[in-house]
């Protein structure tokens, strides 16, 4: 595991989110009251793009299914539903940020 830099503070706002490919790692990244956290980019269930998903405080909704995820931990606080079925899945990866300047870095 090594910090690795994924992008810049400007590119992420409070209050939302951005997705990037690092050696080929799905990372998704969270500016949520100023601080920064990552978690894997592909839903858990199916794969869906959580970064299409939408983003409420804390929490991430899986646009496919509806699987919502703490960006804080990449915790599943709830699982998918399809029809009447509710299901569980897995948590997300979740990756340790580092600041440098203006430079994002995760430990992947
Ligand atoms: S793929 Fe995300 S909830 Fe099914």
């Amino acid at each position: 595991m090594e910090y690795l830099e994924v992008g810049k503070t400007s590119e992420i706002t409070e209050g939302t989110m951005k997705a990037y490919i690092i050696k080929g790692n799905n990372i998704l990244v969270f500016n949520y009251n100023g601080k920064y956290y990552a978690i894997g980019g592909k839903c858990t269930h199916m794969g869906g793009d959580l970064s299409k998903g939408k983003l409420d405080g804390k929490i991430v909704t899986c646009p496919r299914h509806g699987s919502k995820f703490d960006i804080t931990t990449g915790e599943s606080v709830s699982g998918p539903k399809i029809g009447f079925l509710k299901l569980k899945t897995k948590k997300e990866p979740s990756y340790e940020v580092k600041i440098e300047g203006d430079t994002i870095k995760v430990n992947i």
